[in-house]
This record gives C-alpha cells, sequence and structure tokens, in this order.
C-alpha cells in the first residue's frame, strides 16, 4: 500500500514538473502572474500652448482616440461624435466578434469615473504599455503596441491635451474577456525601458511611416488570423471585417499593387481622407477619413509617400461586390472568389 502511495506521489510530482516545464516554455507564466509593468514614475508633462495644440492634432486627427474614446452616430456618413462625449468612452460591442464584453474607458478629467485621479505616468503606462491605472494588461484593441512608437514629446502632448478636456460624468464597465484570452493577453504588454526619440521626418516617406505607424492603419488594414495576430506577408492588403452599425465591410488593399491603390496620385489620397469619396464611391465611416481629414497637407501626402515603398500585395478587396469567401486572408469578402 504505502508502495502504491509512494508511487502515486511520484507520478504526481512528474507530472507536475512537466506541466511547470510545458507552462514555462509555451506560454509562460504570464498569464498566471498577471503584465509585466515598471514601477510608475512621479514624471509630470508641463502644459505649454505647442504641446496643447500638437496634443489635440494627434488625439483628434491622427490616433483616431475619439473613434473608440466617445459615442458617435455610427450610421452616418462621417459618423459624427455624439455632442458632449469627447474622451467619455464608448461600448466598443457594437463591433462584432470580440472575445466578451469590451468598453473603451472614460479618459476625462472626471475625478470618479474617468482619468482625473490618475497620475500623468499612469495615463503614459497606458497609452504605449498597456497597463491600465489600476495594473491590468490592456486588452490590445486599445492600439498600444502602435502607441508604443510614439515619441516622448508626442505622449507629453497627448497627455497634456487630454486634460484639458471637459470633464464628463460617465462610468463605463471594465472589460471583461472570455477564457482563456483573458489570462493570454497578459502577455503582450512590455514595459518601455528606453526613452522614445522624436521621429525622424527627414523626408515624406520617413515622415509617414511614423504617422502611419501612430494611426493605426494596420490594425484594420492587415487581416487577421483566428487569434488575432495579423497574417504574415499580407500587411497593408486589406480583408479584415468590420461588422456593426455601419454595416459589413472589409478593409481596402492599400498597398501599390493593381488590386491595390497603385492607381491612385497624392491628390486623389488626399481628396479620398478629405471627403470619404473615391471619386463617385462613397467610403465606408468605419474608415476613419472624417478623423483623418483635418490632418495637414504636408502629412497627408507623407502617409501616401510611405504607402507608395510598402510591399505590393495581390489580394482583391470590393465592398461594392457580394462576399464571398477568399483563399488569400480566409474571410469572406466582396470579391474574394476571384482570389
Ligand atoms: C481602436 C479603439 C481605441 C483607440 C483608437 C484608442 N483606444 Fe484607448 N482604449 C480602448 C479600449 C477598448 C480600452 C480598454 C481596454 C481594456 O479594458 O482592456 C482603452 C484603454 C485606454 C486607457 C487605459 C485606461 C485605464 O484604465 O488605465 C487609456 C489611458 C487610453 N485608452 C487612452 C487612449 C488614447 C490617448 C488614445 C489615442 C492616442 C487611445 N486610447 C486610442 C480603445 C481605444
Ligand atoms: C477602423 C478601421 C480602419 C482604420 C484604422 C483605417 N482604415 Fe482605411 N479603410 C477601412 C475600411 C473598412 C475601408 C473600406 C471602406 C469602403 O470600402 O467603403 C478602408 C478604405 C481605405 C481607403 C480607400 C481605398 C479604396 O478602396 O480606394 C484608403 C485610401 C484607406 N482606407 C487608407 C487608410 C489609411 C492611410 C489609414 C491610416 C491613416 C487607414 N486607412 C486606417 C478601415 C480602416
Amino acid at each position: 500500500m504505502y508502495k502504491l502511495v509512494k508511487t502515486v506521489g511520484v507520478v504526481f510530482a512528474v507530472l507536475v514538473l512537466v506541466l511547470a516545464a510545458g507552462i514555462t516554455f509555451t506560454i509562460g507564466w504570464r498569464p498566471f502572474i498577471g503584465p509585466k509593468a515598471r514601477p510608475l514614475t512621479a514624471q509630470k508633462f508641463q502644459s505649454t500652448p505647442e504641446r496643447l495644440a500638437r496634443g489635440e492634432y494627434l488625439v483628434q486627427h491622427v490616433c483616431d482616440c475619439m473613434g473608440c474614446h466617445a459615442e458617435h452616430d455610427w450610421t452616418a456618413h462621417g459618423a459624427p461624435i455624439l455632442p458632449n462625449t469627447l474622451g467619455v468612452g464608448q461600448d466598443m460591442n457594437l463591433l462584432k466578434g470580440f472575445p466578451g464584453k469590451v468598453y473603451a474607458p472614460n479618459i476625462t478629467p472626471d475625478v470618479e469615473t474617468g482619468a482625473g485621479n490618475w497620475s500623468d505616468d499612469q495615463l503614459a503606462r497606458a497609452i504605449r504599455e498597456g497597463v491600465s491605472h489600476d495594473g491590468r494588461a490592456l486588452f490590445p484593441f486599445m492600439p498600444y503596441l502602435d502607441f508604443r512608437h510614439m515619441s516622448d514629446e508626442d505622449l507629453a502632448s497627448v497627455i497634456v491635451y487630454l486634460r484639458s478636456l471637459p470633464a464628463v460624468h460617465k462610468q463605463r464597465p471594465t472589460t471583461q474577456l472570455i477564457f482563456p484570452v483573458k489570462y493570454l493577453i497578459r502577455t503582450v504588454p512590455e514595459p518601455l525601458d528606453s526613452t522614445v526619440p522624436e521621429p525622424d521626418v527627414s523626408t515624406p516617406e520617413k515622415r509617414g511611416k511614423y504617422l502611419v505607424t501612430v494611426a493605426g492603419c494596420t490594425d484594420c488594414h492587415t487581416p487577421q488570423d483566428a487569434h488575432g495576430h495579423p497574417v504574415a506577408g499580407l500587411d497593408f492588403a486589406g480583408g479584415f471585417i468590420l461588422d456593426g452599425p455601419w454595416g459589413r465591410v472589409a478593409s481596402a488593399n492599400i498597398t501599390p499593387d493593381q488590386s491595390g491603390i497603385s492607381y491612385y496620385d497624392q491628390a486623389m489620397f488626399t481628396e479620398s481622407i478629405r471627403t470619404g469619396f473615391v471619386g463617385a464611391r462613397k467610403l465606408n465611416q468605419i474608415m476613419p477619413w472624417h478623423t483623418y481629414r483635418g490632418m495637414t497637407d504636408e502629412d497627408i501626402g507623407a502617409m501616401f509617400a510611405y504607402l507608395k515603398t510598402v510591399k505590393p500585395v495581390r489580394h482583391h478587396v470590393d465592398n461594392t461586390e457580394p462576399p464571398t469567401f477568399c483563399k488569400v486572408c480566409r474571410q469572406t469578402h466582396g470579391g474574394g472568389n476571384e482570389n
């Protein structure tokens, strides 16, 4: 009897070791112990007129913060922001397909329901490193993996501007993801342990690369697999499905391929972003042209210059055609059967 107990004990110990090694070498221990987070600092970002202006420009016209952190009329072309909702967050579940319930929080300076009591560094860490003010790993639908590349000075400007928004009292529920996603996302946040210098804007292409990165164009324009990872080789090639009150549309191929936007010139690109029309064709409002339309001519031109340098990918996506299965991105979208 004792021998049996001992054997069972040994087998159990071995199993635990195998399991531990398995976890160590596969998903790691992060899902169980929480996200990697650096300690908070007492850094404060001083408000200056330059930072306020730059912050407003980035928040309102480049990074599309208000696409998620404000309420919209998503059925109208241009998706106007509803009155008094700037920064109050949004119930994101109007977009279908999340692994759980996702809410963009109130980031106005309201003390009880918003960011009024969060320090500058709590905001800084959330925006670029994906750890919330209370230490949670943020669901990476909040584009902190893009904002990671935001320069220290641009980050300071964004936070100075957020502090200037009118405080609005509006409680949002906390995001609740399903098992196992709620544990797995704890592996995503990575602390930044060095400064992020000002971007190199010495050529339009380099300037455009920075803008396209912090504007999160790839989040929608690169299709994803079932686990939410971008499909390798399909950067900017479209086919990502956005289904909600605006309708069901796939993002466009914006690579310089014939099936993409090789036929655009800079004037046409600028006009599409400014008006939400490509010639006579209406662009759906889930494409944030109504955000980017406030960018300067120089910045819009720079984004186009950069997009001309990305790898052309053959991938036909056309929302005016009926949705059919596409073997390139494995989604069902307009013109999919032509790939
Ligand atoms: C695509 C939608 C989207 C965009 C764009 C977006 N956010 Fe978020 N943001 C979210 C969601 C959703 C959450 C909550 C995620 C969660 O609860 O896991 C969030 C969380 C946050 C938080 C964390 C709040 C806390 O509890 O600590 C801050 C701060 C924030 N966002 C600021 C910004 C700023 C500033 C921008 C623009 C530079 C921005 N967000 C752009 C969707 C977005
Ligand atoms: C929230 C998701 C989303 C983001 C972010 C986004 N797009 Fe789009 N984009 C779309 C969708 C969806 C379409 C297709 C709209 C349609 O067919 O009506 C589209 C269409 C376009 C088109 C029109 C292509 C054509 O069909 O002629 C251009 C150009 C474009 N996007 C550029 C950009 C750029 C540049 C950025 C970043 C600055 C960006 N998009 C960010 C979703 C997005």
